[in-house]
């Protein structure tokens, strides 16, 4: 409830979009809370907070846990940020209790997991796995025109850390479903077992300007009309295909936005998912042709850029039967569950075992002010993290 004070929205939720004045203000006391509890902190070069708690060997690799910080422009209170501070909640648990691990515990806040004031989403955990240069995330340009890496050296959290540095014995990573199952099934905790594949297409189209009043209907290239015809035409595509295809278009920008303007041009992403590769990439590709075939027949230019490719992820079997047992032995109910939202377990999961925990929020309501959670669950969540990451870590010394 503290965290959701920063960059505080009127119904409830947050904003704190990625190296933004309130994602700095979000991260600053999350650093404070940690080195309250005793961690040390290290920043990688895209900014990627590591708040240690070291272990009996140092020369271990350590067991990870985190998230997110960042929020969607309209966030809630909980998506990343549950993962994080329940990474904190254990740390604060295992010095209440007086436990060492042998093992280093690390608490990571991956940089711009959502991807909204800068792009593509998971920048920084896709840095930590090498999916993604560093060069490229530094070049990224804000939608306040500024670099990212302008950003890290304004808010202080531009480190040296190089990806690949650090190695995980895995990581874990808490986090709110996002959707109704969990709810519906009546089940404290869902066992995350796999994470469906994400796209995005950048889409530009583009037309011509021209007058409202005096072009006649016949003699426009109306860049907006094509796009709305090309939402139109992708979405019967996504609902015809089955049950488990999903679009989004959830960002369009029309140029020149003047009232009295025939829009000349329109950019707008295609978030694209299914679990099965070859689903998406037929999906992929349907999508492509439709949106081609409009605007030959509309007149208007057409440019599809591929923005991020995240195929499907099966997370590390080993962990993931930790987690269930961890949840059984706790006398919680769960399931194991897909994931339809992205994640930074999903990058990790590519250099480290990685696994994670579902627990229900309120209505599957997220990416919404409304977003919320039961204490109960939260803390069924955080207690089910603690003992898969303290089976990892090794306990030395009984409280
Ligand atoms: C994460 O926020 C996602 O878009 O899946
Ligand atoms: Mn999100
Ligand atoms: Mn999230």
């Amino acid at each position: 409830m503290d965290m959701g004070q920063v960059g505080a929205l009127p119904h409830g939720g947050c904003c704190r979009t990625a190296l933004s004045a309130e994602d700095k203000a979000g991260r600053d006391l999350f650093v404070r809370w940690c080195r309250d509890a005793g961690c040390e902190i290290a920043f990688d070069v895209v900014g990627n907070i590591f708040a240690r708690r070291p272990g009996r060997d140092p020369a271990r690799a350590s067991v990870a846990t985190g998230s997110h910080l960042d929020t969607q422009p309209h966030g809630g209170k909980f998506d990343g940020i549950y993962g994080v501070l329940a990474g904190l909640e254990v740390v604060r648990a295992l010095n209440d209790a007086g436990v060492e691990t042998e093992a280093p515990i690390d608490v990571v806040v991956w940089t711009n997991e959502e991807g909204v004031r800068f792009g593509p989403p998971l920048a920084g955990s896709s840095a930590f796995a090498g999916v993604t240069g560093v060069e490229l995330v530094h070049a990224a340009v804000t939608l306040d025109g500024t670099t990212v890496r302008q950003d890290l050296e304004t808010t202080g959290y531009l480190g040296s850390e190089r990806p690949g540095d650090r190695k995980f014995d895995c990581f874990v990573e808490a986090h709110i479903e996002q959707g109704p199952i969990l709810e519906a099934e009546k089940k404290s905790i869902g066992v995350v077992t796999r994470v469906q594949g994400l796209r995005w297409l950048r889409v530009t189209v583009t037309g011509m300007d021209g007058h409202a009043g005096t072009t006649p209907m016949n003699r426009r290239r109306d860049a907006l009309l094509a796009a709305a015809e090309m939402v139109l035409a992708i979405n019967r595509i996504a609902r015809e295909t089955d049950e488990w295809a999903r679009l989004t278009n959830g960002r369009f920008i029309v140029e020149p936005n003047g009232g009295a303007t025939i829009p000349g041009r329109v950019v707008f992403i295609c978030d694209l998912r299914h679990p099965n590769t070859a689903a998406l990439e037929s999906l992929d590709q349907r999508m492509q042709a439709a949106m081609r075939g409009i605007a030959e027949t509309g007149g208007v230019g057409i440019e599809i850029e591929r923005l991020m490719d995240k195929p499907p992820v099966t997370f590390d079997a080993e962990l993931v039967d930790a987690i269930r047992r961890s949840a059984q032995q706790l006398g919680y109910s769960c399931i194991d569950m897909l994931s339809g939202a992205g994640h930074d377990a999903m990058n990790v999961a590519r250099v480290a075992p990685a696994g994670m925990i579902f627990v229900p929020c309120k209505d599957g309501l997220s990416h919404n002010e409304a977003e919320s959670a039961e204490p109960e669950h939260l803390a069924a969540g955080a207690q089910t993290l603690l003992q898969t990451l303290l089976e990892r870590a090794g306990r030395s010394k009984l409280p």
